[in-house]
């Protein structure tokens, strides 16, 4: 049996187990179609399709559908917070399925909603996890996968290694995909060979030609090494992976006073939340979208490490499904 046929590649529709994962800022359409196009499955995040990129959220989909006519997939973050949010996600989950959208991840919150409006459709559910009580949450809500978000990872890292996180979710009866820390083909082949359904990668596709991202920011990635990401407090709340520089050094990682005691109190936590939420929108779009002198938050993952350049992302689905052939072979 290849490496590459595992469950994520049959319930994505795929024939490389390979996520492109959700990125905001990052997941612009011409990014989610490549991945896809090539063979992985690319994943649509919505605020940054509508409000980065500047789309309608269906006309989006349509675009992307121009470009490839292969499976993608739509991140729902769906924490609960403002009911503004949720009612826009619900609204976009119907479009989603009205598109032929089958493939689902969602992060933050219950999924059992997700799972009940796709679900009838055909559609499954993925979900981030980064501890074994996530996961049986999770699992009560009906999803079909996880997505195990290790130590390493961009974005919202977790506490735990990757090898450590599968031994504690490889018993659920679900296909587990490893998100965090893979920048080269040899770290896709090892993950599999670890017993993972599949990778979920966010950095590596950031340093493609197809991500719009700026130049800058993209040569920040491929000069990186892991001891350059930190995790800070100042964009989202709580713990975010971005590239350390003179700007992160100057602020520092960890929330003001203010804001710390905000995210204490019952109810003074939601509005602290939301403010944050609605910041870190407003200023991780600048930062991607600037170069250098913005002086902002780039947000990377510990895969900076063996990311050495700038590539096509077809190649680089296509470098990582030749690896896992021949490494079975
Ligand atoms: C710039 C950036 C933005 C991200 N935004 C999201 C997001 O909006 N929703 C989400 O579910 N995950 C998000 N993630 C997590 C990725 O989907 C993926 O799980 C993670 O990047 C994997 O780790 P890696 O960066 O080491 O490959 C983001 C990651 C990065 C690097």
């Amino acid at each position: 049996m290849s490496l590459l046929d595992t469950r994520l590649a049959s319930d994505a529709g795929v024939p490389v187990p390979l996520i492109c994962g959700a990125m905001y800022p990052c997941s612009n359409p011409e990014l989610v179609a490549a991945a896809s196009e090539a063979g992985g499955v690319g994943i649509v995040q919505p605020v940054s399709l509508t409000y980065v990129h500047g789309h309608d959220f269906r006309e989006g989909l349509r675009l992307i559908r121009r470009l490839t006519a292969k499976p993608i997939g739509l991140n729902a973050l769906i924490e609960r917070g403002s009911k503004m949010y949720l009612e826009r996600m619900r609204r976009w989950l119907d479009v989603a399925v009205e598109e032929g959208i089958r493939f689902f991840v969602t992060s933050l919150g219950n999924p059992r909603w997700v799972v009940d409006r796709v679900a009838p459709a055909g559609g499954v559910v993925y979900h981030d996890v980064t501890e074994r009580k996530w996961a049986e949450k999770a699992l009560a809500g009906g999803v079909h996968g996880l997505i195990a978000v290790n130590s390493r990872a961009g974005g919202h890292a977790g506490p735990k290694p990757a090898e450590q996180l599968l031994g504690e979710l490889a018993d659920l009866g679900v296909p587990v995909v490893c998100a965090g820390g893979i920048g080269d083909a040899p770290e896709f082949v090892a993950a599999l060979r670890l017993g993972y359904a599949g990778a979920q990668l966010g950095t590596r596709f950031i340093a493609t030609t197809e991500c719009t991202a700026h130049a800058d920011y993209k040569a920040a990635i491929v000069r990186a090494t892991a001891d350059d990401i930190v995790l800070t407090e100042r964009v989202t709340g709580v713990p975010l992976a971005v590239i350390r520089n003179a700007y992160v050094d100057r602020v520092g990682t960890k929330a003001g006073p203010l804001a710390r005691w905000m995210l204490r109190g019952r109810r003074t936590k939601h509005w602290m939340r939301t403010i944050y939420a609605v910041r870190s929108v407003i200023a991780l779009k600048r930062a991607s979208l600037q170069g250098a002198s913005s002086a902002d938050f780039w947000q990377a993952g510990k895969s900076v490490a063996t990311i050495q350049d700038v590539q096509p992302a077809g190649a680089i689905v296509r470098r990582f499904a030749a690896a896992a052939r021949a490494a079975a072979a």
